[in-house]
């Protein structure tokens, strides 16, 4: 019989990891790596939901920043195995291994790109999704989602202005939990 601890230990290690990514209606996220959009409030709220935390990205992506983002600790996935980075970067050469590292952080966040994003959805727990709402030209995607797994939770919209040359909606899905 396993005692209570035993059994805390080997049950699956939720910790709130979770995707956040900016997607139009065709699922296009990203062309001649760099965004296909610029919209205000969307990189604010990214500030603001990843400043603090682990953010997981792809070396594509991570070469896509012309610096790294301030208060955040950055993990890099790549299959090179002497790719140099500024200090304070960390490098890992699997997306297993970034999950293992950001198992430290209560919040961790994947933040791209197409390659790493699907790779990632069957670990993600959450997936935050800026919905634009239009149809773009690029050369990046992210994955349809399956909505008997992923379960809409929270849902605003926020119309185009003179800031914002798209309407777009701030989206939050949970993976539903396995009942079987
Ligand atoms: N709209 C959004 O929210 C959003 C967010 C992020 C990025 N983006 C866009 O997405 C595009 C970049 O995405 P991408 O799909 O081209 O690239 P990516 O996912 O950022 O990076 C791909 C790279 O990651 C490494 N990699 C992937 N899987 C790996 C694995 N299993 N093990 C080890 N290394 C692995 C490889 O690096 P090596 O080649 O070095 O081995 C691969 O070339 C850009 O246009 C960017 O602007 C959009």
């Amino acid at each position: 019989m396993p005692t209570k601890f035993e059994d805390l230990n080997t049950r699956k290690h939720h910790n709130n990891l979770t995707l956040i990514v900016a997607v139009s209606e065709n699922q296009i996220i990203g062309k001649d790596n760099d965004l296909v959009w610029d919209l205000r409030t969307d990189m604010k709220r990214f500030k603001a939901l990843t400043s603090g935390h682990h953010i997981i990205m792809g070396r594509k992506t991570f070469e896509s920043f012309p610096k790294p983002l301030p208060n955040r600790t950055h993990v890099v996935i790549t299959r090179q195995k002497d790719y140099a980075v500024p200090e304070g970067v960390i490098v890992v050469n699997s997306l297993e291994k970034a999950i293992e590292i950001a198992k430290a952080d209560e919040q961790p966040y994947i933040i791209g790109g197409g390659e790493i994003y699907k790779q990632a959805l069957p670990y993600a727990d959450k997936i935050e999704l800026t919905r634009v709402h239009g149809n773009f030209v690029g050369d990046t995607y992210f994955p349809e989602i399956d909505l008997n797994e992923w379960v809409e939770t929270h849902r605003e919209f926020i119309s185009k202005d003179e800031i914002h040359a798209y309407d777009f909606s701030f989206i939050t899905y949970k993976k539903q939990t396995n009942t079987k």
